[in-house]
């Protein structure tokens, strides 16, 4: 269950809720981001913290980076049922699975990734995790249009050999037509979320493994090929 909580935001980017202090460095380049203190935390997206935001009963994040961010560390440990995990890969299904069933005492009605943005592993993560979301629960995909913008056309740009991010939109559209899985997706210009029907099964023999393949093995295209732009 979560609450919504109004957030009055600063001109430079500062706001409180919940009683941490944040400031918002979207648009800063990472050299020139300020590290979060134990007096306020900075984060790159827009007005929002999810723990504060919405105040799951739960909550688990996973980052690639090794390097623990102190007060983020001082944070879960004041908090309870918070959990994060440095070294760990949005890959890594059996971490994520393991997550899932330990830490969010096998209730899963959020995920937001916001993490590689890259097709291949945003598209492993949804396998894993999607099967794993209970009916009703909602997906949120961060980020899913940098290949559509001006700033990552050129040969040089980052990204430029990878697949589009927007593949992976292309496929779950697919899926929403092929199946009674989804029952809605919203899509903004940097994000999109997905609704799982409230009708569809939650089951841990669909995420992804040997035995199961993949949830995108369930779209139906006349037999016809698609190919990655
Ligand atoms: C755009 S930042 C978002 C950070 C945070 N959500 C915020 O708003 O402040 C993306 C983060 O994802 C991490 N990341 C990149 N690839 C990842 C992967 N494969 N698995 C887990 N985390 C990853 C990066 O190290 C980085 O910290």
């Amino acid at each position: 269950m979560c609450r919504m909580s109004p957030i009055k935001i600063g001109s430079s980017g500062e706001f409180s809720l919940g009683g941490e202090n944040f400031v918002i460095e979207i648009g800063v380049p990472p050299k020139d981001q300020h590290p979060s203190t134990p007096e306020i935390f900075t984060i790159v997206k827009n007005d929002v913290f999810l723990d504060k935001l919405f105040e799951p009963s739960r909550m688990s994040a996973v980052e690639i980076g090794s390097e623990p961010v102190p007060p983020l560390v001082d944070y879960i440990s004041r908090t309870e049922n918070r959990f994060v995990h440095f070294a760990t890969s949005q890959c890594d299904g059996e971490k994520l699975k393991q997550i899932v069933v330990d830490e969010l005492a096998d209730e899963l009605d959020l995920v937001v990734d916001d993490a590689s943005h890259s097709y291949e592993e945003t598209k492993a993560s949804f396998e894993f995790l999607f099967p794993l979301l209970s009916p009703g629960g909602v997906y949120v995909i961060e980020d899913w249009s940098w290949a559509h913008h001006p700033d990552y056309q050129s040969p040089d740009a980052p990204f430029s050999g990878r697949p589009a991010l927007s593949n992976l939109l292309f496929e779950q559209m697919m899926l929403l037509g092929s199946t009674r899985l989804i029952s809605e997706i919203r899509v903004w210009r940097f994000l999109y979320l997905i609704h799982k029907a409230k009708g569809a099964v939650r089951r841990h023999d669909m995420s992804q493994n040997v035995e199961s393949g993949s949830v995108f093995d369930q779209i139906v295209s006349r037999g016809k090929e698609w190919s990655l732009i």
